[in-house]
């Protein structure tokens, strides 16, 4: 009996209970009509009388102990609920910290929202890519050095060798091959080139270049839908210009500017006193190329043009080194938050 009056008191002593009900097993576990205390009050009836104080003692204890577990318990979970109940659910949640957005991927967004409002959807491609895609079916002929205007970073060598594509023309031709005309896309992407990392250049950087093919487009379309692009973006007071110039996939081909938006085309440091800044290069596309991706050129025309994320973003925000973009320093991206 005093064996079974410690074990008991051990178990008292250790129980938690995680809910009303959880306490109240227990109390009948220990003091219901079958509980083990009361269980032990009868066996007390049967033991002698010289025994009798002791375990009287012993028992009473036990049955406080059990009682006053109880009352523990209760009251722990009284004060647990108590502290729920404190919680206010309408008082204003911790602001949650906004990040930024890269500046290169809003600069995209917005060179994208600006030509799908002239009817343009996004392709994409790989950036390994074969040469056939990068410089072939644009009209680069092979040994040609015009392949030495885009210094290439290649994995094999050999007829068709795979690299990384230094442009995302490779897309257009892509979707080229496989999709007749009208065809009316814009291709963003990441492109590289073996240069060396300063300013002004980087061996990474981001494209967008457009494409459309349809009968009867002319250079006229060309020039009027670049010149929507450059109002939209750097607004309706900008004025731009074409300047000849060669690439092995247009002709004839021409580079862009437009007014420059610091000094208004007065002449400053940026646009080196000439009051123009270069912003992309473009083209109608070389009857050469239509022909290799099976576009009848008779009967088709079109035209591309292409430009450098990085060179757009530098403009608009005035920023004057390109590794920036890169470099990922909190300091700079926190500028572009909510923008
Ligand atoms: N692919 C050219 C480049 O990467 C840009 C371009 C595209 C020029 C389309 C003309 C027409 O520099």
């Amino acid at each position: 009996m005093h064996e079974k009056i410690n074990r008991l008191l051990a178990e008292i002593e250790g129980c938690t209970a995680k809910s009303n009900d959880e306490v109240e097993a227990l109390r009948v576990g220990w003091l219901g009509k079958k509980g083990s205390i009361t269980s032990l009050f009868e066996e007390f009836r049967q033991v002698g009388a010289e025994e009798k104080r002791q375990f009287g003692q012993q028992i009473n204890r036990l049955k406080q102990a059990a009682l006053e577990k109880i009352n523990a318990l209760r009251e722990g979970l009284e004060h647990h609920n108590d502290s729920k109940q404190t919680f206010d659910a309408t008082m204003p949640g911790e602001p949650a910290p906004l990040g930024a957005r890269h500046p290169l991927s809003i600069v995209r967004g917005e060179i994208i929202d600006i030509f799908k409002t002239l009817g343009y959807t996004v392709a994409e491609g790989p950036e390994i890519e074969d040469d056939y895609h990068v410089f072939g079916a644009l009209n680069f002929p092979p040994e040609h050095p015009a392949r030495d205007m885009q210094d290439t970073f290649f994995i094999t060598t050999g007829d068709n060798p795979v690299l990384l594509r230094t442009h995302t023309s490779s897309v257009q031709v892509r979707v080229m091959e496989c999709q007749k005309p009208p065809i009316r896309i814009i291709c963003p992407g990441r492109v590289f080139r073996n240069e060396a990392i300063s300013a002004r250049a980087h061996c990474i950087f981001h494209q967008v270049e457009g494409l459309y093919i349809d009968e009867n487009v002319s250079f006229a379309d060309m020039k009027h839908s670049i010149l929507y692009f450059a109002r939209e973006f750097f607004g309706e007071k900008v004025q731009i210009r074409l300047r000849p110039s060669y690439f092995p996939f247009t002709e004839p081909s021409a580079e862009v500017d437009v007014s420059c938006n610091i000094c208004n085309g007065k002449g400053c440091n940026v646009c080196k006193h000439t009051g123009w800044l270069e912003i992309m290069g473009c083209g109608m596309v070389d009857p050469n190329v239509l022909e290799a991706s099976n576009i009848d050129p008779q009967k088709y025309t079109g035209f591309a043009f292409g430009m450098g994320i990085e060179r757009i973003a530098m403009l608009k925000w005035h920023v004057r080194d390109l590794r920036h973009y890169f470099e990922n320093d909190v300091r700079f991206l926190r500028q572009f938050a909510a923008t």
